[in-house]
């Protein structure tokens, strides 16, 4: 169940479709698919298994592997990190828009109102003011993870109960009024029509690839260090399918309700259905509240909607904290609550560049950066070290010793060939096209910070990290 809260969040709900619409829909869904099946299911199998089979965060386990590559364990981590301190922003604009439900004060211009929430400016250069409801909606978000560690894991389990059947009702609530709105169909027509022609594309392929690591939660080392608390002998197959397979479907299930009003905003301001919005981060918070104030009883569905969003945000976030937590804890000596409290802490402090009027270029281009360059280049390194180095027989047979359902050589043949060919064909081909159009059109030296500098700092960081001493800790402490 926690794996599954990890996994299904904003990249659901937020990202599949934003990233969807930014790949001309339907075109988008066969690499998604594929991507699925060639990278998502293979490591999130060998995800678990090292957790499982260690005990071990994954630095800890990587480095059971060969000692060298705790590094991938402290980089996995490190992108985890990064990326938690812009998700809660999202999380933080949610607390704001679950304030504004019962209002409803975007009116008919729900991209404009959301730009003026955030104080938007002009461009990642021109900083502009700090937006204080996004800020107090970051707080919110930082003190309610730090409150929900503190009481253990054991609450969290509760929470998810109502958290993961709730989203699904309610989306089906937005699909049922998306589907009956003028122009409906023809977002889905968008939504499902395939486009063969970007096939071609290297950049969608990254896309499709970074996405299913983003929303399955892998190349973070959370999955590693969940599988650790488990016991030695749990189903690990069954597990990976089941998470996989629900948080894929449930963004599919997500987009029909998406695309369904893009469809309908389409309409409405007489232009295609890849023309409605500028598309980015702002989508969801276009989309989501046009919706809304269509419906009877909006303010009462409003309010449910964004307490989903973040209860569904929560568990994510949470996962990402207690992943850095348990890799810091394997390491050294550091009591969980003063590791999580200075962790939280941090991560407000940071976030507090993207709540300012520049705040939203930063998130664009961080949040791209870290999923098709980071996430990406982890699954690629543990395939080879698990398929080159440790061996995937070694690996299989453990597996298959534990799960009921067993699987073949084709697992092998995933990690050691065809996962890393594929992951690495996408970086290469899309790095060309990056290089050459700037993303976005963002300015060169912004891409060079947010980009390419935050990659390079966490790579650092992480060979600190594996370069430092291990404080192990005594038995049974
Ligand atoms: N999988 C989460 C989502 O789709 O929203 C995002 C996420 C959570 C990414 C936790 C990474 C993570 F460690």
């Amino acid at each position: 169940m926690a794996a599954i809260g990890s996994a299904i969040g904003l990249g659901n709900l937020w990202r599949f479709p934003m990233v969807a619409y930014e790949n001309g829909g339907g075109a988008f869904l066969i690499p998604y698919i594929v991507a699925l099946l060639t990278a998502g299911v293979p490591l999130m199998i060998l995800e678990y298994a090292l957790g499982q089979k260690y005990q071990k965060s994954s630095p800890g386990s990587l480095r059971e592997v060969k000692p060298g590559f705790e590094m991938i364990g402290w980089w996995a981590l490190g992108i985890g990190a990064s990326i938690s301190f812009y998700y809660a922003v999202i999380m933080g604009w949610c607390w704001d828009y679950l304030i504004y439900s019962f209002t409803q004060p975007w009116g008919d211009a729900p991209e404009a109102f959301f730009h003026s929430v955030l104080r938007l400016s002009s461009g990642p250069g021109e900083v502009g003011g700090i937006s204080w409801p996004v800020l107090a909606g970051l707080a919110a978000t930082w003190i309610s993870i730090y409150w929900i560690i503190k009481k253990g894991v054991l609450r969290v389990g509760k929470v998810v109960m109502i958290t993961v059947p709730l989203p699904v009702l309610l989306t089906l609530f937005i699909l049922i009024r998306g589907l009956t709105l003028p122009g409906a169909l023809e977002g889905i027509r968008y939504y499902l029509t395939p486009d063969f022609s970007a096939l071609l594309s290297g950049k969608t392929w990254l896309q499709a690839y970074a996405q299913v690591f983003f929303s399955l939660s892998l190349g973070f080392g959370i999955l590693t260090a969940y599988a650790s608390y488990l016991p030695k002998r749990s189903d690990i197959t069954n597990n990976a399918f089941i998470t996989s397979f629900a948080d894929a479907g449930f963004a599919f299930f997500a987009g029909f309700a998406v695309f369904s009003i893009l469809g309908y905003l389409a309409q409405a301001q007489g232009v295609p259905v890849g023309e409605v919005v500028t598309g980015g981060p702002s989508l969801a918070f276009v989309v989501y509240p046009t919706a809304i104030s269509l419906m009877p009883a909006a303010p009462l569905i409003a309010a449910m909607f964004f307490i989903t969003l973040l209860t569904l945000g929560i568990d994510s976030a949470f996962s990402i904290v207690e992943g850095v937590v348990s890799g810091v804890r394997d390491k050294w000596r550091i009591s969980q609550n003063g590791a999580a409290a200075g962790f939280c802490t941090f991560g407000f402090l940071v976030g507090v560049v993207y709540t300012t009027g520049s705040g939203l270029y930063w998130l664009d281009i961080v949040d791209h950066w870290m999923n098709n360059y980071g996430l990406v280049v982890i699954g690629f390194l543990e395939c080879i070290a698990i398929g080159w180095f440790f061996g995937t027989k070694k690996l299989r047979a453990y597996i298959n010793e534990v799960s009921d359902f067993r699987i073949g050589w084709w697992w092998d043949l995933f990690i050691k060939w065809l996962t890393p060919l594929a992951l690495g064909w996408a970086l290469v081909a899309n790095i060309v096209e990056e290089l050459s159009v700037p993303y976005e059109g963002y300015p060169t030296w912004a891409l060079l910070v947010g980009g390419w500098g935050v990659v390079a700092v966490i790579i650092i960081l992480a060979g600190v990290l594996t370069g430092l001493p291990w404080l192990e800790k005594k038995e049974g402490e």
